[in-house]
């Protein structure tokens, strides 16, 4: 059935240091925006999108994407949470309360379709996320004396990092979303929104690249990734 992505791209991208946010930096000599919406287009079944923008955008109308019908936009917030909470907020009222939402980072662009086919299946949770098993060794800290020091060593076969698409009912995610923001807590993904209130997202492996462009490598990375794919 038909879904909804909210594809968040309100953020500075402080990390990257750039002179402009990164999703505007070229990537394969376009703005990293633009392959991001480009392959979202491409995935089938796909109901619209809605972007969500920092207010200052300038950048935004001059993206080809942005003259297609299937994408709308919305003002994001300070978080990432609240630029999410805006394109939701959009949402309710247009597509009805059980509409799958699928969030996806703007600073996501390699995202393959063989993977959003493993989350949209038929046999995968209505609620769920792309996330990788860790690789490395996982360490809690506690500070010791001003230093970081490891206070336990976490089971890695039960360790996985969040990644984007992350799947849920519309409705759902905006409810558990906006109280968990009401109750002031720190939302970093939707799913540890609808932890908060009982649910369990099912932890979908991805087998793609789909990093995130975070620092400047990622931008080299990306970009490699990316020229192998359509060598
Ligand atoms: N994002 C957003 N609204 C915010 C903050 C972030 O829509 N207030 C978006 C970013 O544009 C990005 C995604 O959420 O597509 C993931 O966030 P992140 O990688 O942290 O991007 P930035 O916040 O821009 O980078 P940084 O944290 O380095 O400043
Ligand atoms: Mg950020």
């Amino acid at each position: 059935r038909d879904y909804w992505v909210v594809v968040p791209a309100a953020g500075t991208g402080k990390r990257m240091g750039a002179d402009r946010p990164k999703q505007y930096l070229p990537l394969m000599g376009r703005p990293l925006l633009s392959l991001t919406l480009e392959n979202v287009l491409s995935w089938p079944g796909l109901a619209g999108i809605v972007v969500a923008l920092s207010k200052e955008d300038g950048f935004f109308p001059h993206l080809k994407e942005a003259q297609n019908p299937k994408v709308h936009t919305v003002i994001g917030g300070a978080e990432r949470a609240d630029s999410v909470l805006a394109a939701l907020t959009y949402l309710i009222g247009r597509a009805v309360d059980d509409t799958p939402v699928l969030v996806h980072d703007a600073a996501r662009p390699c995202i393959t379709r063989r993977d959003i086919g493993a989350l949209l299946d038929e046999g995968v949770s209505p609620i769920a996320l792309l996330a990788r098993p860790a690789s490395d060794t996982v360490k809690q800290s506690r500070t010791l004396d001003g230093a970081p020091c490891a206070e336990q060593t976490l089971d890695r076969r039960r360790i996985w990092l969040a990644q984007t698409p992350q799947r849920a009912p519309l409705h759902l995610l905006y409810s558990c979303l906006s109280r968990a923001l009401k109750q002031g807590k720190t939302v970093t993904d939707e799913a540890s929104a609808l932890e908060m209130y009982g649910h369990s997202p099912q932890l979908v492996a991805v087998q793609g690249d789909n990093l995130k462009v975070t620092h400047p490598f990622d931008l080299l990375v990306a970009e490699a990734i990316l020229r192998l794919r359509y060598a």
